[in-house]
């Protein structure tokens, strides 16, 4: 082989081969996803509060970079402690009712975490079939069995966990708002099963926090039910419009988290700043409880517009063929709306769809103009 053969030209097949090999695969299926920044009228972002770009938020950010770093230089164990990390987890604690809660620096390692330390060998996980990546992946880390049941079906649950011959103990994992669906987890029913056979209860609240309940704390709050919950996963990358995720629960199993959780003891402790900016959209959640309401009635306005039953701020417009989901929500990028289309694995094989979501920020009359575009090009 000449010197300046390029190294692509291998002749035999190698890693290079099989790669290019899948990339078509997912080319052909519709399924090659592509790196988009945002632009247009925001109609697919977390932000649902619009507090990603708040002023005091930002301030207070980048006063605590100023004041306290860039990084936190070590694992919470180490060198990477903060006071401020304390802090804000005591006020996330009785944000949720709860004894005490950890932060961790995504929702997906929060997931992972409580997924691989409290369920053990012998021990089942119930798990709804469409759960989050992050809850899957926790799932198939953990050392327990996992059994899956029908979306939000609480009979055939309970079938399940009374034909399990298992002596361990057993697990039922849910989202109380479904990210790609939208619809609310039966949590009351989830809660009297728990109590009545023992489970413990763990709760991923991403896309309930700062919308749901009198205080904004989420879906546990607004059933009444947390003293049925043995852990709820809260993202701060949503709603709150910073990163990062709260796992909280009872003081024993948080210290448990902090002895045993891989992904939180292996891993840098988020900056400093973080802490503060969940403060401060702490304190906007507390103070400005008509973002969240406003957040709800824009989408209702928008689902009726389009015929959806339904009533979360998460509106799936199931189109199911992956290319044309991509090309409509493209349709849609080219009128200046931030439309993304969802496919598998996010979503289940032949229900690609645009996942629309409603943030704060949206005025009326972009309202008004997305519903009547996306009718039309839905009807073409
Ligand atoms: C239900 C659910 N849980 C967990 C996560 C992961 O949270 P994070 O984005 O903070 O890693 C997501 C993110 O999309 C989610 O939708």
């Amino acid at each position: 082989m000449s010197r300046d053969e390029p190294v692509t030209n291998l002749v035999k097949p190698d890693i290079r081969t099989r790669i290019d090999e899948r990339l078509r695969e997912l080319e052909r299926s519709g399924l090659r996803r592509s790196l988009t920044p945002p632009s247009g009228i925001d109609f697919s972002s977390n932000d649902y509060l619009g507090l990603s770009q708040h002023p005091l938020i930002k301030e207070r950010m980048a006063e605590a970079v100023l004041k306290e770093g860039a990084g936190s230089t070590g694992s919470r164990l180490l060198r990477g402690e903060r006071a401020s990390f304390s802090a804000i987890e005591k006020r996330f604690a009785t944000f949720k009712s709860t004894e005490r809660s950890l932060y961790f620096s995504s929702g997906y390692l929060a997931n992972l975490a409580v997924l691989t330390t409290f369920p053990e060998t012998g021990d089942v996980i119930f798990s709804d079939e469409l759960n989050h990546a992050s809850l899957i992946d926790g799932i198939r880390l953990s050392r327990a069995r996992r059994s899956i049941f029908p979306h939000s079906d609480v009979d055939a649950l309970h079938r399940l966990m009374r034909e399990e011959k298992s002596e361990g103990e057993q697990f039922v994992v849910v989202e109380s708002l479904f990210s790609m669906d939208g619809d609310e987890a039966p949590l009351n029913e989830y809660a009297e099963l728990c109590r009545e056979t023992g489970a413990s209860l763990i709760i991923d609240e991403a896309h309930a926090v700062g919308i749901y309940g009198a205080n904004g704390s989420g879906l546990i709050e607004e059933n009444g039910i947390s003293e049925d919950v043995f852990i709820s996963v809260n993202t701060a990358g949503k709603a709150l419009g910073v990163s990062g995720a709260f796992v909280a629960g009872s003081s024993p199993a948080i210290e448990y988290l902090v002895q045993r959780a891989r992904p939180f003891i292996f891993s840098t402790a988020p900056p400093p700043s973080v802490a503060a900016a969940i403060d401060t959209a702490l304190d906007l959640v507390a103070s400005e409880p008509q973002r969240r309401e406003r957040v709800l009635a824009l989408a209702q306005t928008l689902r009726e517009r389009l015929g959806l039953p339904g009533c979360s701020q998460i509106i799936p417009v199931v189109i199911g063929d992956n290319e044309r989901a991509v090309r409509i929500a493209q349709e849609l990028q080219v009128d200046g709306f931030d439309v993304r289309a969802i496919r598998p694995p996010t979503v289940p094989p032949g229900t690609a769809r645009l996942r629309i979501s409603i943030n704060e920020n949206l005025s009326e009359e972009s309202l008004e103009q997305f519903a009547s575009r996306l009718l039309a090009v839905l009807q073409r």
